[in-house]
């Protein structure tokens, strides 16, 4: 059996089952640059090592654009015989440039090159969700700069906590995503490390020179160990944490604004880009976007949990189960930028309804205030606490807010207080005094904008 690349010590045939069961060609082919990318520097390598003369090489690499530029076209002919993108690639290389094309494999093994591919892969997809993260964050900073002035209870447990701004809110989905940022560009070194030259798995006995391949595909260093060369998989599995855990900060976002865009809160309504409808209910307007970022999170956070059961158990370097680290990678980026840019629109049309914000903002969430104005009576906080307490539960005994109370109702309920006490009940001055830095007065407002801001031009 010629046609297959490692037929030589075979006699029998494969199961038709078998074959299917294999081959990985229909989804790794998507890594078809990469391949090719990868075969070039490796043939200049070989070169260097004398394996090629000038002339095959440059035959080689001008084969190797050939494959790569029918991929590119979509005129590539997949083979029955075709396992893999690099079975394939090979296979094909041989059609155009004749016997030379065998020459490409020496000294390297599928393990090597798979692993190679991956990260060249990843590297590339990781910069794009970079970008997207960058815009995403970039829509946040600015609708807080511009609605600042919209304020709305802060909510602890859902329960109404204190008053905020809306800014505060969006910038805390900002610090969450910045914070994902940076560590997408702590990870990028780790993806950034080169098999290539590792071989099947005891090293490459032509002495390529892997620092200089390295150089040539962009490389920040070198696998120092052949072995974990070809079977490191932990950079799938450390992106894939790190995806599901971007997606846990989409999926908070996504929770929030489902509960603030229904009729009850009326806080947001959601573009009707972004928004469907119901076949049987006409009224409906459903938050299916939002839904949706929720309902990935599950499959995102699944890829990753399933990718560490394959990778549970496995003796040491290369075991086809590690075949299976494409699906659940290509699914998670696939899905990974959708969302970005899905809640990049969905952030940048949403509309706000300040007056609904407003409007639930009740005098008990200045309770926390009333307290603090006795501390600065000089009455120890436990026993302010107490007392507003005992307000609230005084304003609902007489079903009227705090505020509502006489200044005798309060003076029963401690001597300091004055008639100052009524200047407590403003959402905007209790917002105003939270000028420690991670506030929301409006200039720790602006201190976090100029954070992010300049984190961003960093990125
Ligand atoms: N398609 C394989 C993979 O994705 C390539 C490596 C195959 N190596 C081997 N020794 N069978 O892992």
């Amino acid at each position: 059996t010629k046609q297959k690349l490692w037929g030589g010590r075979f006699t029998g045939k494969t199961d038709p089952l078998m074959h299917a069961f294999n081959q990985s060609l229909k989804y790794d082919q998507r890594m078809h640059a990469a391949d090719i990318k990868g075969s070039i520097a490796y043939a200049k390598s070989l070169k260097l090592v004398g394996i090629l003369t000038a002339e095959e090489e440059v035959k080689m690499i001008k084969g190797l654009e050939a494959v790569g530029k029918e991929w590119a076209d979509g005129t590539f002919e997949p083979k029955e015989d075709d396992e893999d993108i690099h079975t394939a690639n090979e296979r094909r290389l041989s059609e155009l440039i004749g016997p030379l094309g065998g020459k490409l494999h020496t000294g390297r093994s599928r393990n090597d090159q798979v692993a190679t591919d991956m990260r060249i892969w990843l590297l590339d997809e990781a910069n794009t969700i970079k970008d997207y993260l960058k815009a995403l964050v970039n829509v946040l900073v600015e609708r807080a700069d511009k609605e600042q002035s919209a304020l709305l209870p802060g909510y602890t447990h859902l329960q109404r906590g204190q008053p905020i701004r809306w800014s505060h809110l969006l910038l805390s989905y900002a610090f969450s995503l910045n914070t994902d940022l940076n560590r997408l560009k702590e990870l990028i070194p780790r993806i950034s490390v080169l098999p290539l030259g590792s071989g099947a798995l005891a090293g490459n006995p032509f002495v390529v020179d892997r620092e200089f391949l390295a150089r040539e595909l962009g490389f920040a260093s070198v696998a120092e160990n052949s072995l974990w060369g070809v079977a490191d998989r932990d950079f799938i599995a450390e992106f894939m944490m790190w995806a599901s855990l971007v997606m846990t900060h989409l999926s908070k976002m996504a929770e929030d604004l489902i509960i603030y865009s229904t009729a009850e809160f009326g806080f947001v309504s959601l573009s009707d880009a972004y928004s469907t409808g119901s076949s049987m209910m006409p009224q409906k307007k459903n938050p299916d976007s939002l839904e949706l970022l929720r309902g990935k999170t599950g499959r995102l956070f699944g890829n990753m949990a399933g990718f560490l059961m394959t990778l549970k158990g496995l003796p040491s370097t290369y075991n086809k189960d590690l075949q299976e680290d494409k699906e659940p990678l290509f699914d998670t980026v696939d899905n990974l930028s959708a969302c970005l840019r899905i809640t990049e629109g969905v952030i940048a049309t949403l509309e706000i309804n300040e007056q609904k914000m407003r409007s639930a903002l009740t005098m008990d969430v200045l309770a926390t205030d009333l307290a603090d104005y006795l501390v600065r009576k000089g009455v120890p906080f436990r026993e302010t606490h107490h007392v507003s307490g005992r307000a609230v539960a005084l304003a609902e005994a007489r079903k009227c807010q705090i505020s509502d109370l006489s200044l005798k109702d309060f003076q029963s309920l401690h001597e300091k207080f004055t008639e100052d006490v009524f200047n407590v009940f403003d959402f905007e001055a209790s917002v105003e005094r939270r000028q420690a830095i991670g506030g929301p007065s409006r200039k720790m407002i602006a201190r976090q904008i100029e954070t992010l801001r300049s984190a961003l031009a960093n990125a």
